[in-house]
């Protein structure tokens, strides 16, 4: 069964995630509000991978004896100043994720939770991917500047991509 302390920071660990997605859906309404349809889609899609994050600790929880406890979604910023802003915004919360998702490392280890250490795992890996995917963004709109044609084909590639649910395990 998880401890007491390990459960509560995992509960929290969930309204993270669920607080991560509902950031990524304000920032989609942003896009869709400056007809950036692609950038849309692609934020929309995090919202559902962080769903996903959200949906695996639930499972964790209740796999291991303990109860998962719903709080309160903070509401999310809703205006940004350009698509570039919106990234680097992106980029900054998924770095404040990871030092999250660490600290929860530091604390199964407290704990003697190899169980839930060799769980986390796999969020490390997922934050390796996030913030790489961000930066790549970042990079491409310095590139082409934040209109114009460039801008236009970019949109064009984000407006790709699509929801797979990741591996349940790592
Ligand atoms: Fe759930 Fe984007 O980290």
């Amino acid at each position: 069964m998880i401890s007491k302390r390990l459960e509560d920071a995992i509960n929290a660990q969930i309204n993270a995630e669920m607080y991560s997605a509902y950031l990524y859906l304000s920032m989609a309404q942003y896009f869709e509000s400056v007809g950036l349809k692609g950038f849309a889609n692609w934020m929309t899609v995090q919202f559902q991978e962080e769903q996903f994050h959200a949906f695996k600790f639930i499972d964790y929880i209740n796999e291991r004896g303990g109860r998962v406890i719903l709080k309160p979604i903070e509401q999310p910023k809703t205006e940004w100043n350009s698509p570039l802003e919106v990234m680097e915004d992106t980029l900054k919360h998924e770095e404040k994720v990871t030092s999250l998702i660490n600290n929860l490392i530091n604390l199964s280890m407290d704990e003697k939770d190899h169980m839930t250490t060799n769980f986390l795992q796999w969020y490390i890996a997922e934050q390796v991917e996030e913030e790489s995917n961000d930066k790549e963004i970042i990079d491409k709109i310095k590139l082409v500047g934040d209109r114009g044609n460039g801008m236009f084909m970019l949109d064009k590639e984000l407006g790709a991509r699509v929801f797979t649910p990741p591996a349940k395990e790592a």
